[in-house]
């Protein structure tokens, strides 16, 4: 005779634990106009709209998503799902040379939450949401 109440207990944990693992990797979305184009108009846009120094140098423009996704001169600074190849993070996490390390001539770094925010968005195929 199988014991009803020893089956009853294990499901009630296996129900638990796929729901606290459902819960955990279940992160927020970040969006791109909500969450992402604020950092860039404080961080970035001054530099890179056009006419700013940044836009005229690299070709590089914030003010719409398009632009962004656009790129510089040379191409696309953002690769939808790539945070490794995306240069655009590269270049805000100061993986590369400090010389070329964004937002330039800033005091005060960008703060870690928002380059976190940014890294999701491109996890999350940078779409425009
Ligand atoms: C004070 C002006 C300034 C600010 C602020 C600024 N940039 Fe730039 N950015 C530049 C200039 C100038 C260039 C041209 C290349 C260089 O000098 O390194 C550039 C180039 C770039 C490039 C292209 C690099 C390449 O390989 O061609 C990226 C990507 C970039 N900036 C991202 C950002 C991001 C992201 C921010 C905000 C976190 C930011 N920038 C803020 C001035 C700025």
């Amino acid at each position: 005779m199988m014991n009803l109440k020893k089956i009853t207990e294990k499901l009630i944990v296996l129900i638990l634990f796929t729901l606290v693992v459902a819960a955990c990797s279940n992160e927020t979305l970040v969006s791109f106009s909500q969450d992402v184009k604020p950092i860039l108009d404080q961080n970035c846009i001054r530099c890179h709209q056009s006419g700013g120094v940044g836009q005229t140098a690299s070709g590089l423009s914030m003010e719409t998503y398009a632009d962004l996704m656009k790129g510089t001169r040379n191409g696309p600074m953002i690769i939808a799902g790539d945070v490794e190849g995306s240069n655009l993070l590269v270049l805000m996490e100061g993986r590369a040379d400090p010389s070329i390390s964004m937002p330039h001539d800033q005091q005060k770094p960008i703060a870690k939450e928002d380059i976190q925010t940014i890294r999701l968005w491109i996890d999350q195929g940078a779409k425009n949401n």
